[in-house]
């Protein structure tokens, strides 16, 4: 089994590919940097990294990862703030920096895990073919993730390295990190839905009801990232990772009825001017605030490059349809 080096190793992404790669059979090493007063085997070794560890501050030189022989590369590091006050070094980090992991490691297959919110704020059919097509952004951080696509292109291309970039869309369930949005609004709703001055409340959530909502498990984006990274049939290749065939309303009616909860439902803002929101709304939208934007567009990602690699392998992308949505649902409300 080729040697593969995770980058981002502590983080959602990069602990749950290495595991699934370890799974996999294959030998992993995970880079990972050291916190103060914790060496980067410590924290390895706290989490539950699989295989052996490099210490390595990816802005502080990338000595340790010259000569690894690693024949692949899956690069999850990043700063992922979604409003960063430092643009420029969030830049830095996810696109200069990524590019020099490429250069450093000069592996056969270099596997980039952006994010399909390069599309920017695109509605539509986004095919996976596409990259930069004058789009705008909501966020500097879909912005560098544009970025070092764009340079990962012209260095691998240089350099004869097999790249394949994967782009998921928002990752939920046991993430390891913080909860994200959807788990921390799902979690809102038990705390408030049994008070009486709730009962009635309206809780719209501002978006387009038949729209997908881009959500996927984890553990299955995890499982398909590190497929892709191996699979003969994903070389070169750019892949949408996405449960496209649940629908804004489909998953916001869920949790109105797990919760007994009928004032909350998806509502189209009509007009320029948003209507007045009860205190419960301004709560829930800030939570929702990261994906605000995009639940305001009609947006499809195609995704036919990554099932016809993935779907032989057994890991069509999930159904969350009936009871598989209620146990998504349950899942999120932990
Ligand atoms: N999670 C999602 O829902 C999602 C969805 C779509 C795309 N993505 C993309 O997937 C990639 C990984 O996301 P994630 O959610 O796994 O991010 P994350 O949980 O924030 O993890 C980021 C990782 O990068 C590491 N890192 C940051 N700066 C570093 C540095 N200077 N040197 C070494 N390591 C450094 C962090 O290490 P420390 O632990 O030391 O800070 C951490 O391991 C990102 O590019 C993100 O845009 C994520």
């Amino acid at each position: 089994m080729a040697k593969t080096l995770v980058t981002g190793a502590t983080g959602c992404f990069g602990r749950a590919v290495a595991r699934a790669l370890a799974q996999a059979g294959h030998l992993v090493t995970c880079a990972v940097r050291a916190r103060p007063g914790q060496p980067a085997a410590d924290r390895a070794a706290a989490l539950g990294l699989p295989g052996e560890v490099v210490e390595v501050d990816l802005l502080g030189g990338l000595g340790a990862l010259h000569h690894g022989g690693w024949a692949r590369v899956v690069h999850a590091a990043a700063d992922t703030t979604y409003f960063a006050h430092d643009t420029r070094a969030q830049r830095r980090i996810n696109a200069d920096v990524a590019a020099a992991v490429l250069r450093a490691t000069s592996p056969r297959t270099f596997v980039f895990i952006s994010t399909a919110e390069v599309a920017g704020t695109r509605s539509g059919r986004i095919l996976e073919a596409e990259g930069d097509v004058g789009q705008r952004f909501t966020s500097a951080l879909q912005e560098s993730k544009l970025a070092a696509e764009l340079l990962l292109r012209r260095d691998a291309a240089a350099l004869g390295v097999d790249l394949r970039i994967v782009r998921p869309v928002t990752a939920v369930g046991d993430t390891g990190s913080a909860p994200d949005a959807f788990t921390r609004f799902t979690r809102l709703l038990p705390e408030v839905a049994w008070q009486p001055r709730y009962a009635r409340s309206h809780l719209r959530v501002p978006g387009v009801k038949d729209a997908p909502l881009h959500l996927a498990p984890v553990e299955w984006v995890a499982a398909a990232i590190a497929a892709l990274s191996a699979a003969p049939a994903a070389a070169g290749g750019t892949f949408h990772l996405t449960t496209a065939d649940l629908t804004q309303d489909q998953f916001f009616t869920a949790l109105a009825e797990r919760y007994s909860f009928p004032g909350l439902r998806v509502a189209q803002p009509r007009g320029a001017r948003p209507s007045a929101r009860t205190r419960l709304e301004a709560r829930a939208h800030a939570l929702l605030a990261r994906h605000l934007d995009e639940l305001a567009v009609h947006r499809i990602y195609d995704d036919r490059h990554a099932r016809s690699v993935l779907d032989p392998l057994g890991l069509t992308p999930p159904s969350l349809h009936g009871p598989a949505l209620h146990r998504f649902v349950d899942a999120l409300a932990g």
